[in-house]
């Protein structure tokens, strides 16, 4: 596993930078989360759905072949479709069950997603918050589906997906932007910053403009990942691609 020299500095000077190559993302962004699940093998882990933390969640699973104890954490979702049914395979309580949950060995009862109850943010403080929250970042700067213009204090809500991302998402629905639902549930801006620790993963050349944004730019709701400068315990996993330096 390598790491490779980042130029790009965070405005922040509590988020941590980490540049690796594409193939080698998930495994950098895993030893994160391993790390998390050492120290807290009851904790609860923040999930992303997509594309991005797929190698994370990979990486994991090797861990847990070679001996770290994944079965004792709780699971909270970032978001979920609005109209997709749970069991429907497109559902992020599907993606999770199979792609986090299954290879870790935690059982459906402790995966949670927003929707399922009436007040997500009150469900995650009641199991104690979230530890480590894993995010990816969409090509316009969102986090969970809070699209830009979201409020920084927002809690978990019914958002309307935007175009764009109705169109990055199309690939899960046969490739028509049309089928994707128009409306999801996300966690809010605050409830993810209220987790403990935050880890994004972030690859390829769509995502540089927003990464960059969010790392230095100005904190705005125009680009809702840029509060995570005002996070005090983030990591972000990230290629060359992603930062802009390539
Ligand atoms: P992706 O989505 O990982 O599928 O690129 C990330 C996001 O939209 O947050």
């Amino acid at each position: 596993m390598s790491t490779t020299a980042v130029r790009l500095r965070p405005a922040s000077p509590r988020t941590r930078l980490i540049a690796a190559p594409p193939d080698q993302l998930g495994a950098v962004a895993a030893v994160v989360v391993a790390d998390f699940v050492r120290a807290q093998p009851n904790g609860v882990l923040g999930i992303a759905t997509g594309a991005s933390p797929m190698s994370l969640y990979r990486g994991l699973a090797a861990h847990r072949l070679a001996g770290l104890a994944t079965e004792g954490l709780t699971l909270c979702a970032l978001d979920e479709y609005v109209g997709i049914a749970p069991d429907d395979p497109r559902s992020y309580r599907s993606y999770v069950l199979k792609n986090v949950a299954g290879p870790l060995g935690i059982p459906a009862e402790r995966v949670h997603l927003p929707g399922e109850v009436d007040d997500y943010d009150q469900l995650i403080a009641s199991l104690g918050g979230v530890g480590l929250q894993i995010v990816g970042i969409g090509g316009n700067g969102h986090i969970g589906f809070n699209e830009p213009g979201s409020a920084l204090e927002s809690s978990t809500r019914v958002v309307e997906l935007t175009a764009e991302t109705r169109q990055a998402n199309a690939r899960y629905f046969g490739g028509d932007p049309a089928a994707v639902p128009q409306q999801a549930m996300t966690q809010g801006i605050r409830t993810i910053c209220n987790a403990a620790g935050i880890v994004m993963v972030a690859s390829g050349a769509a995502k540089a403009q927003a990464l960059v944004a969010a790392l230095t730019g100005p904190v705005t709701s125009q680009v809702p990942a840029s509060a995570l400068q005002l996070h005090p315990a983030v990591t972000v996993v990230a290629d060359a691609a992603a930062l802009g330096e390539e």
